[in-house]
C-alpha cells in the first residue's frame, strides 16, 4: 500500500509529499480512503462466525475507480453504495500473511460503500470459546486479536497503520452475553442481546476489536473500570485498585488523556498476550492477576499506548519500535511516579536481561537485521518483528536521550511530540526530523547523527546504553553466589533474608539460577519457596524453565497443567523451545500440545506449529 503524507502539517514551513509504503496492506488510500464504518453485526456461536454489514464512508480523489479493501478468509455477498445500486468487485489472488484484496469499482462521486458478508470459522482475529474454557465455565466466549494484520479476518477494511476511521456498531448477540468493542461501552447485559457502540476519534484497524461474554463490570474510579467474568471480578477490581492513579499519572507526564473512558476487560487464559491496548478497552491476561498488584506495570504499559500508538501510531509495522519503544518507556515513568524508582529499576534491569537475550538469539540464528530499531519486513510476516528490540532496544534509546539531554527537557519534548502529532501517523524518519529540530538543536544539544543512526538502523546493543541500577537485585545475586558456595545451609529463607522479596526480585532470582542444578538443588529450593505451586505465573514460567532443564520431575504435573491452560505466547514459547532440546523433553511437548492446542488462539498456535514443525 501506499499513500502521501502531506508534510506541510508536519513541518509548516515546507509543503512537500512523503510517499509512505506499508507493504502489510494492498489499500491504496490515496486514491481512495475510508473516513467511517457503520458495522451491523450478529454473532453465531454454534457456526463460529459473524456475518455483517459494513458500511464505509469513504473519501475519494476525483479521478478514483475503485477501493481496495483488505480480507483474508471472508465471504462477500454483495457490494452496493447505499442507494441499492450494486457495485462490481472482485476479490484478488490470496497472498501469504496478507490475505486477499477486495477491489471495488467507483467513480469520483461515490460516497457509500455498503459489503454484506461474512467471516470464516477459522477467522484468525477471532476466537471461540466453549463454556469449558472460561473461568466460569456458564457461557461461550469469543474475543478479537487484531494486531498486527489479523482485522481484515473480521472485517473487510484498509488495514494499514496509516488509515484512521471512526466507527458505529450495532452487535447482536445470544441472550444473557455482553458484547464490548474498543469505543463506548454498555455496562450492563440487556434483554435484547442487541448493543451499540461509538468510537469518536478517529483509529487505525489494528485497534478494531470485540469481546462478548458473560460478563460484569466493577467500576475503579470516575472514568475507569474493569470488566471479567462474575467469578474474576473482585479478584480483578482488587488487582487493578491503583489504575485511577496510574492515569493521572502518566497524564501529568504527557498530557491529557484523550479517550475519555479507560476501562479493562480481563479475558479467559486463552488470551495470547499480555494485554492489548484496544483504545478505551484494553484486553489483558488474566495471568497478571497475582493477588499482589506485582504484575500490574503491563496494565501501565497499555494504558501508555493511550499516547504512544494509539494517538501517535506507527506508519508501518516496520516503525513498530516507535510504538512499543516509547510505550516501555512511557511505562516505566508511570511505575516510577506510582511505586516509585527502585520499583522501576528493577522492571528495567529485568527488560535490560530480556534484551540481551534476545540479541543473542537473533544473531546466533543469522537475524542481524532483526536487532535494528528501523525494521524491514516486507514479505515478511509483521509478527516476525515483535521482538524485544522494539520493546527494550527503543526503551533504552529514550532512556538514553533522557540521560543525555536531562529530564525536564526530554519530558517537555514528548508532551510537545503528543501533542503536535496526535491522532496521525509517524515515521521513523520524521521522528528523527523532529527530534533533531524540536530537541536537539532547540536546546543546542551535543547528540550528533552516529548516535542517532548506531541505534536506530545499527546492529546489537551500542555502548552507551545506559545501565539501571538496583540495590536490591545487587542483594539477590549475592544470595545466589553464597549460597552455591555453601551447598550445605538449610535454612534457605533465613539465608538469603528473602523473606520481604517483591516479584521482581524472586524473578531476578531464579532468571540468575545457573541453568543446571540438579535435582535436589532443585528440590531445596521447591521445598524452601514452593516455586512450582506459586500463583504468580511469571514466577511459575521463569522457574518451569528450570524445571524442564534439570528434568525435575515432581513439578511436571504443574507444567503439563499450565501449558494447557495457558495461551499467552509469551510463557509458551520459552517453554516448548527449552522441552524440544531433548528427544524425551520432545515427546512429551508434542503430547502436551495435542491437548492444548485446541485452547490456544490462532497467534500462539501458530507460532507453535512452526517451533514444533507441525503442519
Ligand atoms: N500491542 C502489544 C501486543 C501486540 C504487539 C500484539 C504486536 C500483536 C502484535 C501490547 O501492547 C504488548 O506489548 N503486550 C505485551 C505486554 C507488555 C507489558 C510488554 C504482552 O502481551 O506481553
Ligand atoms: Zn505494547
Amino acid at each position: 500500500m501506499l499513500f502521501l503524507l502531506g508534510c506541510g502539517e508536519l513541518s509548516n514551513s515546507k509543503s512537500h509529499i512523503m510517499t509512505i509504503n506499508d507493504p502489510h496492506s494492498f489499500a491504496r488510500p490515496e486514491i481512495c480512503s475510508i473516513t467511517h464504518l457503520d458495522w451491523k453485526a450478529k454473532i453465531h456461536f454454534g457456526r463460529k462466525v459473524i456475518s455483517a454489514t459494513a458500511t464505509f464512508t469513504i473519501e475519494t480523489s476525483d479521478s478514483a475507480s475503485e477501493l481496495i479493501l483488505d480480507t483474508k478468509d471472508l465471504k462477500v455477498h454483495s457490494v452496493e453504495n447505499g442507494n441499492n445500486e450494486s457495485l462490481n468487485f472482485k476479490m484478488g489472488e490470496d497472498i501469504p500473511h496478507l490475505g486477499r484484496p477486495l477491489t471495488i469499482e467507483i467513480t469520483g462521486a461515490t460516497k457509500r460503500v455498503v459489503i454484506e458478508y461474512e467471516t470464516s470459522p477459522e477467522a484468525e482475529a477471532l476466537q471461540w470459546l466453549v463454556p469449558a474454557q472460561t473461568a466460569d465455565k456458564t457461557s461461550p466466549f469469543l474475543f478479537t486479536q487484531s494486531q498486527a494484520i489479523l482485522a481484515r479476518s473480521w472485517l473487510p477494511i484498509q488495514d494499514s497503520p496509516g488509515v484512521r476511521f471512526t466507527y458505529r456498531a450495532e452487535v447482536s448477540v445470544p441472550q444473557g452475553l455482553l458484547a464490548l468493542m474498543s469505543a463506548a461501552n454498555p455496562t450492563t447485559t440487556n434483554n435484547t442481546g442487541i448493543y451499540q457502540f461509538e468510537m469518536k476519534q478517529p483509529i487505525p484497524a489494528y485497534l478494531m476489536a470485540l469481546a462478548v461474554g458473560r460478563l460484569e463490570f466493577a467500576s475503579l474510579g470516575p472514568r475507569s473500570g474493569v470488566y471479567a467474568e462474575p467469578s474474576m471480578l473482585q479478584k480483578s477490581a482488587h488487582e487493578f485498585e491503583d489504575l485511577e492513579e496510574m492515569i493521572s499519572s502518566a497524564e501529568t507526564l504527557y498530557g491529557p488523556y484523550q479517550w475519555d473512558r479507560y476501562d479493562l476487560i480481563v479475558l479467559p487464559p486463552s488470551f495470547p498476550f499480555g494485554g492489548m491496548e484496544n483504545p478505551r478497552l484494553t484486553f489483558v491476561t488474566p495471568t497478571i492477576l497475582a493477588g499482589d498488584k506485582s504484575l500490574t506495570s503491563l496494565v501501565a504499559h497499555e494504558l501508555a499506548h493511550s499516547w504512544s500508538g494509539n494517538l501517535v501510531t506507527n506508519a508501518t509495522w516496520d516503525d513498530f519500535w516507535l510504538n512499543e519503544g516509547f510505550t516501555v518507556y512511557f511505562e516505566n515513568r508511570i511505575m516510577e511516579a506510582v511505586y516509585g524508582r527502585e520499583y522501576s529499576e528493577m522492571l528495567a534491569l529485568l527488560a535490560l536481561q530480556d534484551l540481551k537475550t534476545e540479541i543473542e538469539d537473533l544473531i546466533k540464528s543469522g537475524k542481524e537485521a532483526d536487532t535494528h530499531l528501523k525494521l524491514n519486513l516486507s514479505g515478511r510476516n509483521p509478527d516476525d518483528g515483535m521482538t524485544a528490540i522494539a520493546y527494550d532496544k527503543g526503551y533504552f534509546f529514550l532512556r538514553l536521550l533522557e540521560e543525555r539531554v536531562g529530564r525536564a527537557r526530554f519530558d517537555d519534548f514528548l508532551k510537545g511530540y503528543f501533542a503536535k502529532n496526535a491522532f496521525k501517523v509517524m515515521t521513523t524518519e520524521t521522528f528523527i526530523d523532529q527530534l533533531k529540530r524540536d530537541l536537539i538543536e532547540a536546546s543546542h544539544l551535543d547528540i550528533g547523527d552516529d548516535l542517532l543512526h548506531a541505534w536506530i538502523y545499527g546492529p546489537g546493543l551500542p555502548d552507551n546504553c545506559p545501565l539501571p541500577v538496583s540495590g536490591k537485585f545487587e542483594n539477590v545475586d549475592l544470595a545466589i553466589t553464597d549460597w552455591l558456595k555453601n551447598a550445605s545451609k538449610s535454612n534457605l529463607e533465613k539465608e538469603f533474608n528473602s523473606s520481604s522479596w517483591s516479584t521482581h526480585e524472586w524473578l531476578r532470582f531464579i532468571r540468575q539460577l545457573p541453568d543446571t542444578l540438579g535435582a535436589q538443588r532443585m528440590a531445596s529450593l521447591d521445598s524452601a519457596f514452593g516455586f512450582t505451586v506459586s500463583g504468580n505465573s511469571e514466577i511459575f514460567a521463569a522457574w518451569a524453565v528450570h524445571v524442564i532443564a534439570n528434568d525435575y520431575k515432581p513439578a511436571y504435573d504443574h507444567l503439563e497443567a499450565f501449558l494447557i491452560n495457558t495461551g499467552r505466547r509469551k510463557f509458551l514459547m520459552p517453554l516448548y523451545t527449552e522441552l524440544i532440546k531433548t528427544e524425551e523433553g520432545k515427546q512429551m511437548a508434542k503430547a502436551i500440545y495435542q491437548k492444548a492446542r485446541p485452547n490456544y488462539h490462532y497467534v500462539s498456535s501458530s507460532s507453535i506449529d512452526a517451533l514444533l514443525d507441525i503442519k
